[in-house]
């Protein structure tokens, strides 16, 4: 397994680009199978969770072609015949799980391996179940997997209300209603920028939905759809996790380029309220972030969308153990997504968790020792605290990052970063 050694602390200048978005793709690639014909894709990330999700695609029968220099797709499921998503690949992905809307959407058959738990937390799909259960489909349950079917006259559409708010689960519901044989209406659904994005796609394919951006979706049910041809947005975590990664050293100043400032909701005031300067170029597409001299405490509570993402909370406890007093980072969305404390503890920060807070207390100086990654976010949180550390550090099990973050390493070595990956021989 890959490792990185780090060589701080590094003040970071210059420009970074961001890669399009995982999660927002994912969706897509699921949406792909809906369509008749040959679907293209672009703006991908060079990820292994799309690498992933291709071979789930690949599965059913569908050709995949995927241009990894031009970060584009290809996805043509006319020949799928087999509508089913293995345990061996569902388990390396949650997302996989998509295929059970998209499958039981277009063939009115289904069969998808449960996807098992995860580093925090039990992170169910009862919803999803539900919702496909609320617009008319048959679910069963076989040896870990669920088997989707609709009736014969196809899937009648119905009415369901998701207690939370869920981006997955919305997701399933939309790929299993749009060619549904009647209207399907959901409230409280997500409204993350991936949800909307899937919208406008699958719209643009000839889906009939109605209130897209609201809380509230009505799907009419359409007979076929055609391809995509749809450009993925660019990644709003890794967006958000490089303007913090440009406040943790007070020499930092970063531009970030190819990114969508919009998709950031309350991310970006409570960013401002840190003292750093922040300059947001819409038509560039770009954010510059200076670093302040001193970092002011902020405490965040996480939310659905427009509300501070879960994914970008890890980071933000990094960061504040460097402000100038004490912070809680409250986690209401994933209560226990806080494996990284003990490891920021080890270089020396100074933090204690309290029920589904941390408390952060700030400033702390931080020192080079071996961490280990234990979850996508928590390994970036690592990174950016052994970049300010004294001396060298070791972050292990870096293969949770390459799910999630394109090229990190190079992107932060370009503006000044000191990170080698290395095969760690101990595993
Ligand atoms: C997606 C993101 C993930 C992010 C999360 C929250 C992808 C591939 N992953 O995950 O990075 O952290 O959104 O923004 O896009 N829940 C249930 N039952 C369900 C489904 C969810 O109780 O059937 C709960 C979850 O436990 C959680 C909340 O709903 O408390 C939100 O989870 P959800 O939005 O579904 O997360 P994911 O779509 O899995």
């Amino acid at each position: 397994m890959d490792k990185f050694i780090i060589q701080g602390p590094t003040a970071l200048n210059g420009e970074i680009s961001v890669s399009g978005s995982k999660n927002a793709a994912l969706p897509l690639m699921a949406a792909a199978m809906l369509g008749n014909g040959t679907s293209v894709i672009r703006n991908l990330p060079r990820l292994k969770d799309i690498l992933t999700f291709n071979n789930v695609i690949r599965v059913t029968g569908t050709r995949v072609d995927h241009d990894v220099e031009n970060a584009t797709l290809h996805i043509n499921p006319d020949n799928a015949t087999y509508f089913e998503a293995p345990y061996e690949l569902v388990r390396k992905m949650r997302a996989s799980f998509y295929m059970l809307g998209a499958l039981l959407g277009k063939f009115g058959y289904a069969r998808v391996s449960l996807p098992g738990g995860c580093a925090w937390g039990p992170r169910p799909v009862d919803l999803h179940i539900e919702a496909l259960k609320a617009i008319g489909a048959e679910i069963t349950m076989d040896k870990g997997y669920v088997i989707a079917k609709a009736p014969e006259n196809g899937l009648p559409g119905g009415e369901y209300t998701f207690n939370p708010s869920s981006v997955g689960a919305t997701v399933n519901a939309l790929l299993g209603s749009v060619l549904a044989n009647g209207t399907s209406v959901f409230h409280n659904v997500a409204r993350e920028p991936d949800v909307i994005q899937l919208c406008n796609t699958l719209t643009s394919m000839g889906a009939k939905i109605k209130g897209v951006g609201t809380s509230t979706l009505t799907v009419h049910g359409v007979k076929y759809l055609e391809p995509m041809d749809a450009t993925n947005d660019p990644d709003r975590i890794e967006a958000g996790t490089y303007m913090l990664a440009a406040i943790m050293h007070p020499d930092s100043d970063v531009t970030l380029t190819n990114c969508n400032p919009d998709q950031l909701g309350h991310f970006l005031e409570m960013f401002d309220q840190t003292g750093a300067e922040v300059e947001v170029n819409r038509d560039a597409q770009t954010i510059r972030v200076k670093a302040p001299q001193v970092i002011h405490p902020v405490s965040i509570t996480t939310d659905v969308y427009p509300g501070f993402p879960t994914d970008l909370q890890a980071q933000w406890a990094t960061v504040m153990t460097q402000a100038n007093g004490t912070s809680v980072i409250t986690d209401t969305v994933y209560t226990d997504r806080f494996s990284y404390v003990p490891e920021l503890k080890r270089l020396g920060a100074d933090l204690h968790i309290q029920k589904n807070s941390v408390h952060v207390k700030g400033k702390t100086k931080l020192s080079g020792t071996s961490v280990m990654s234990t979850d996508l976010r928590a390994s970036v949180s690592l990174i950016m605290a052994a970049m300010v550390a004294e001396e060298t550090s070791e972050v292990l099990r870096v293969y949770h990052l390459d799910r999630g973050y394109e090229q990190l390493e190079n992107k932060f070595n370009k503006v000044g970063g000191n990170i080698t990956r290395s095969d760690d021989q101990n595993g």
